[in-house]
């Protein structure tokens, strides 16, 4: 059987994968005509956050084409009407990557909340006079109120990792956790009200229609002045102008970003500005949790293709 990767998998997936299946890869950069060519025929397709994965490439592929195996959790990249319309299956790689991806949220919330991004550049740059009793000032997670937009598998994680800072967590979701919120000592809010009383803001949602802007100018005229904004999850559930007029004219003072809205573009506006602390869609990239992730990727195509229910199947 022919197994299709669209881009690459790291040795810890392929090497399973190879072990079974022919498995023909498109390698780096992404190509997506060498992809077209090469998906007729596939059994499997792997596909990443940035391969769009539509009704045209199902068709294309065929059908021999049992299971669309994304090595991400989160899957807005792919169809999956589309998907199901076929009789196809879908699998993503949740779980394996949630420490990795809150262990960056509280580095982002940290290292936008204490500025040092912009005073790490004023030190190279050999701009720093010496210590001054009220230079860059930020402020402490301790006694801050955290306001977690969604709350699940991450969300909840970030809420586990920041108690011994001791923030006030309070949080916002579309759907009932009564018990994780009683687990982790949070509120739970409507997202306005979250807005506006929290210190922090760090965002863990899914990418849907219904959050694509979920933080629109509207909502951020909502945040506390002086907030810090943090983003891990997917560039479009903030709307990017109005987040740099928020950075420019507040309330925000300050954003840790991991994603944007047109990867890997990355605007001129929030690299100008000092109080961003960007970061190239890093959430998952440590060695441990990659190789997971790959792992559970093609375990899921085995477990397809062996005529087995997926081990995490998203349709
Ligand atoms: C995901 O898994 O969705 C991330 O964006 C990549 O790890």
């Amino acid at each position: 059987m022919k197994v299709v990767v669209a881009r690459t998998l790291p040795a810890a997936g392929l090497d399973k994968l190879q072990a079974r299946f022919d498995v023909q890869s498109g390698g780096l950069p992404f190509d997506r005509e060498w992809l077209l060519e090469h998906a007729p025929g596939a059994s499997a397709i792997v596909a990443d956050p940035t391969v769009a994965v539509d009704g045209a490439l199902l068709d294309l592929a065929g059908d021999s084409l049992k299971v669309v195996s994304n090595f991400a959790v989160g899957f807005d990249n792919i169809d999956t009407g589309a998907v199901r319309a076929r009789g196809l299956r879908a699998t993503n790689t949740p779980d394996v990557l949630t420490n990795a991806t809150a262990e960056l949220a509280v580095g982002l919330l940290l290292a936008a909340g204490r500025r040092v991004a912009e005073t790490d550049a004023i030190v190279r740059r050999g701009e720093w006079g010496g210590w001054e009793p009220e230079q860059f000032l930020g402020r402490e997670l301790s006694g801050a109120t955290v306001g977690l937009v969604g709350f699940g598998r991450i969300g909840r994680r970030v809420a586990a990792l920041l108690r011994g800072f001791g923030p006030r967590l309070v949080f916002s979701t579309v759907h009932p956790k009564g018990e994780a919120a009683a687990e982790h000592g949070a509120e739970r809010m409507e997202l306005h009200d979250l807005l506006a009383v929290s210190d922090y803001v760090s965002l863990h949602v899914n990418l849907t229609p219904q959050t694509t802007h979920l933080i629109d100018a509207a909502a951020l005229a909502r945040c506390k002045p002086g907030a810090i904004l943090v983003n891990t999850c997917r560039g479009a559930v903030v709307d990017t102008a109005a987040l740099v007029d928020a950075l420019r004219r507040g309330p925000l003072a300050g954003a840790g970003l991991d994603v944007y809205e047109n990867e890997p573009a990355v605007p001129e506006e929030l690299v100008a500005l000092p109080n961003t602390v960007l970061v190239p869609h890093i959430g998952s990239a440590t060695r441990a949790t990659r190789d997971a992730m790959a792992e559970l990727c093609a375990d899921n195509v085995i477990a397809v293709l062996d005529g087995h229910e997926p081990l995490t199947p998203i349709v």
